[in-house]
C-alpha cells in the first residue's frame, strides 16, 4: 500500500527528491514539459490547480511560484503534513474534488502505483474533475504495464508494487474518458534512479463551445 509506505518513509523521501522541482530529479525535458504546461494553462479556465498525488508537494510549489491558486492532494497523511502548500488526504480513484472545478492537473509519479486494470478509475476521476477547456499533465515510468515488486519499499520493511505503464494504454484510457491528448513523449533514462524510459502526456478537457 503506497500511504503505509509513504507515511513511513517520508523523511527519507523528502530528503532523496528535495522539496522543489530541481535539476536533481527531473532532467531538462521534464522541466521543460513543466514549463509547457504552465504556457498551455493561459488558455485554461479561471480556477485551482491541483498537485494529485503530491508527495511533498514539489510540484505545487513549482505551480504556486507561477501564480496558480494551487492545493496538493495525496494519500499519505504524513505527507501531507510535509509539504507547504494547501493539501488534503485523499486517493486518486475519489479525488476529494468537485465536479469540473479545477483548470488544471498534475499528476507527477502518482499513477504509477496504480494497477493497469484500475487506470481507469483514475483516468475518470480525473477527467471528473477538470472543468472544461482545463489541462492534465502526468508523468510515469514507462513500460508494458509491468509490476515492479519492492519487498522492502523505502527501507520501510513494507511490500510495495509500482508499474510501468504503457504510455499507448494510458493514452487510450484517458482518451476514452473524453479527454484530448495534446501531447506524448518518452525520453531515455538518464538518472541512476531511472531504470527505464519516462512517460509524459498532456491532454485537455473539451473546451466548452462558444
Ligand atoms: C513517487 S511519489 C511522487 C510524489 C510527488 N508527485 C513528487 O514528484 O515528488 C508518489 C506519491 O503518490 C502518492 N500516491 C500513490 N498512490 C496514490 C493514490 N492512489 N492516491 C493518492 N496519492 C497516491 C504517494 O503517497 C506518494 O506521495
Amino acid at each position: 500500500m503506497p500511504a503505509a509506505v509513504y507515511d513511513a518513509s517520508a523523511e527519507g523521501y523528502v530528503r532523496f527528491v528535495g522539496v522543489e522541482i530541481s535539476a536533481a530529479t527531473e532532467g531538462p525535458v521534464d522541466r521543460s514539459l513543466l514549463g509547457a504546461f504552465v504556457e498551455l494553462m493561459a488558455d485554461a479556465p479561471a480556477g485551482r490547480v491541483a498537485d494529485l498525488g503530491c508527495g511533498p508537494g514539489r510540484v505545487a510549489a513549482f505551480l504556486a511560484a507561477h501564480e496558480f491558486d494551487v492545493f496538493g492532494v495525496d494519500v499519505s497523511g504524513v505527507m501531507v503534513v510535509a509539504a507547504r502548500n494547501a493539501l488534503e488526504q485523499g486517493k486518486l480513484t475519489a479525488l476529494p474534488i468537485a465536479d469540473a472545478s479545477l483548470a488544471g492537473a498534475v499528476c507527477w509519479y502518482s499513477i504509477i502505483y496504480t494497477p493497469p486494470e484500475h487506470l481507469d478509475d483514475v483516468c475518470l476521476e480525473l477527467s471528473r474533475v477538470l472543468a472544461p477547456g482545463g489541462y492534465l499533465l502526468v508523468a510515469f515510468q514507462a513500460g508494458q504495464g509491468e509490476g515492479v515488486h519492492q519487498a522492502n519499499a523505502h527501507g520501510t520493511n513494507l511490500p510495495l508494487t509500482s508499474y510501468r505503464h504503457d504510455p499507448e494504454v494510458v493514452i487510450r484510457t484517458l482518451s476514452g474518458t473524453g479527454l484530448k491528448v495534446h501531447l506524448r513523449a518518452v525520453r531515455e533514462p538518464q538518472f541512476t534512479h531511472e531504470s527505464s524510459p519516462q512517460a509524459f502526456i498532456i491532454a485537455r478537457a473539451e473546451p466548452c463551445q462558444p
